[in-house]
C-alpha cells in the first residue's frame, strides 16, 4: 500500500511500537466483516460448528498467517508487490522464481481491488439505514420487505453507494484519513458497549434461548466442507489477511515488536466482536422469526433484515439504531479507508501515476463496478454468474478463490525462499517466539495443504464437478 501512507510513516519512523500496529491493524480488521458478515454466514451454515470451526481457523491458519504477513512486511518493508520481489530475490534469481514473485505479489494486491467496490454498496447500505433511523422510521423498517424493496431499487442504493464511496475517496485525498482513524478507534469502545447492549436485550428475548443454543452447540451433521470453505474466506476477510494490507502494516514495524503477542491481541480483539454480533441477531431470529430456515438462509441481507426488529421492539429503538448505524459507519469507513487506500497506493507505485491522478482513475473502476453489484439487486438481477448475484459472486470470488490462493503463496514464499529458520530468528529478534513449534509446522505443512485443498474445492464446487 501506501506510498504515501509509507512516506508519512517515515516520517514519523512508522508505527510507534506495539500499541500503533495493534491499533491499526484492529481498525483495518473490525468492519463489515465482523458485524454484518460474520452473523450470516454463522446463520446460514449451522450455527456453533461454524462457530467452532471458525476459531480452529483462527488459532491455527489465522494465526499463522498474520505472522507470515506481517513479517514479509517487516523484513522487505515494501508493500506486497515489492515485498514479494524482494524477498524471493534474496534466494533466487530463476525465471521460476520471478514467475512465482509476480503472481504471488498481485494477486494479493489485487484481492482489494475486487472487494473495495462491494464494500462501498454495503457502506451504502448503512448509511441509508442511518439516515431513516434519524428519520424515525423505526416502525416501517421493521417490515420484513422492507431491506428487499430497497436493495430492488435502482438510483436509491447507487445513490447511498456512491455516497460512501466519495467518502472514503475524498477522506483519502485530503489526507485527513488519521484523523478518522483517532476519532473511530474512540467510537470502537462505544460500539462495543452498545452491542453488549443490545446483544443482552436480544438474548433475554422469549425463544432466543434456542438461538443461543444455535449459535454455540455446533451440530456436527450440519459439517461439510463448505463450512471449511466460508469460514476460512470469513477469517481471511475480517482479519484483512491475504490481501497485502497487513503486509504493508508490517512494513511499517520495527525489530522490537514483539509479532507473536501482538498477532493474539489482532485476533482475540477481532474474534470477540464477531462473536457479539452474533449475539445480537442470531438469538434475535429465533426471538423474532422463530428460527424460520429462510431467514438463517438470508445471507446478506440478514443484518438488515433482523436488526430492525430488535430496534422496533427495543423501545428508545430510533435512538439506538441511530447510534448504532453510526458506530457501524464508521467501523466500515475505516475498513474502505484501509481498501481503498491500498488501491491508490498500488496504482501509484507499478504505474507511477500521483495520487491525484490513481484516486480519481480508481473511483471511476469502483464507480462502475460498484453500480454492476447494486444493478446485480434490481434490473440485472436476472444477470447471475454462476448462479451468483455480482456483489456474492466478487465476494466468493476474492474470499474462496484469490484468498486461499495468495495465502498459498504466502506459505511458500515463508518456509521455501525466506525459510523459517530465519524467519524464527527474526521474531526472536523482539522477544521470546512461544508459539514457534505450531507455527513453524503450520506454514510448512498444515496452511499449504490446507489452502491447496479449500482452494480446489472451491474451484470444482464453482464448476459444478464437486458438490460441497
Ligand atoms: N477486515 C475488514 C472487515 O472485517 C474488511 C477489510 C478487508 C478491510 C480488507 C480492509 C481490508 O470488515
Amino acid at each position: 500500500m501506501a506510498t504515501k501512507a509509507k512516506s508519512s510513516a517515515e516520517v514519523s519512523g512508522g508505527f510507534t511500537g506495539k500499541i500503533g500496529y495493534v491499533m491499526a491493524a484492529a481498525a483495518s480488521a473490525v468492519g463489515l466483516g465482523n458485524i454484518w458478515r460474520f452473523p450470516y454466514l454463522c446463520a446460514k451454515y449451522g450455527g456453533g460448528i461454524f462457530l467452532l470451526v471458525y476459531l480452529i481457523l483462527v488459532a491455527t491458519f489465522g494465526y499463522t498467517l498474520l505472522v507470515s504477513e506481517t513479517m514479509i512486511g517487516r523484513m522487505s518493508k515494501k508493500s506486497p508487490i515489492g515485498a514479494y520481489k524482494d524477498l524471493t530475490a534474496r534466494r533466487s534469481h530463476s525465471t521460476g522464481s520471478k514467475v512465482f514473485a509476480g503472481v504471488g505479489g498481485w494477486v494479493n494486491a489485487l484481492v482489494p481491488f475486487l472487494i473495495c467496490p462491494y464494500y462501498c454498496v454495503i457502506g451504502g447500505w448503512i448509511t441509508k439505514y442511518f439516515i431513516e433511523y434519524c428519520r424515525n422510521s423505526v416502525k416501517v423498517m421493521a417490515n420484513d420487505d422492507y431491506f428487499g424493496g430497497f436493495i430492488g431499487k435502482t438510483a436509491q442504493p447507487e445513490i447511498y453507494f456512491i455516497v460512501f464511496l466519495v467518502l472514503t475517496l475524498a477522506i483519502i485525498l485530503l489526507g485527513v484519513q488519521k484523523g478518522v482513524e483517532r476519532f473511530s478507534k474512540m467510537m470502537m469502545p462505544a460500539l462495543i458497549v452498545l452491542a453488549i447492549v443490545v446483544s443482552i436485550y436480544s438474548c433475554t428475548r422469549p425463544g432466543a434461548s434456542v438461538g443461543l443454543k444455535y449459535l454455540f452447540v455446533p451440530n456436527f451433521h450440519e459439517f461439510s466442507m463448505m463450512t471449511v470453505a466460508s469460514a476460512l474466506g470469513q477469517l481471511f476477510y475480517s482479519l484483512s489477511i491475504a490481501m497485502g494490507i497487513m503486509i504493508t502494516y508490517g512494513s511499517y514495524t520495527d525489530d522490537s515488536m514483539d509479532v507473536d503477542q501482538s498477532v493474539g491481541q489482532i485476533e482475540i480483539f477481532d474474534t470477540l466482536i464477531a462473536i457479539l454480533a452474533g449475539l445480537m441477531i442470531i438469538p434475535a431470529i429465533f426471538a423474532f422469526s422463530g428460527g424460520d430456515p429462510k431467514v438463517l438462509q438470508s445471507g446478506p441481507s440478514l443484518m438488515f433484515v433482523t436488526l430492525p426488529k430488535v430496534f422496533n421492539s427495543m423501545g428508545l429503538g430510533m435512538a439506538a439504531g441511530i447510534v448504532f448505524f453510526l458506530l457501524v459507519l464508521f467501523a466500515a469507513l475505516t475498513s474502505a479507508i484501509s481498501l481503498a487506500e491500498t488501491c491508490v497506493a498500488t496504482l501509484q507505485d507499478e504505474l507511477h501515476w500521483s495520487r491525484l491522478k490513481s484516486t480519481l482513475i480508481f473511483a471511476i473502476y469502483a464507480a462502475v463496478i460498484g453500480t454492476c453489484c447494486v444493478f446485480g439487486y434490481s434490473i440485472w438481477s436476472d444477470f447471475t454468474i454462476g448462479g451468483f448475484q455480482i456483489l456474492d459472486f466478487l465476494d466468493f470470488i476474492t474470499n474462496s478463490i484469490m484468498m486461499p490462493f495468495g495465502a498459498f503463496f504466502t506459505c511458500i514464499l515463508v518456509f521455501h525462499f525466506v525459510t523459517v529458520k530465519k524467519m524464527d530468528e527474526e521474531i526472536e529478534l523482539a522477544s521470546k517466539f512461544k508459539r514457534k513449534k505450531i507455527y513453524n509446522f503450520n506454514v510448512k505443512y498444515l496452511c499449504p495443504i490446507g489452502l491447496a485443498i479449500i482452494f480446489a474445492s472451491s474451484v470444482l464446487n464453482a464448476f459444478g464437478i464437486i458438490s460441497m
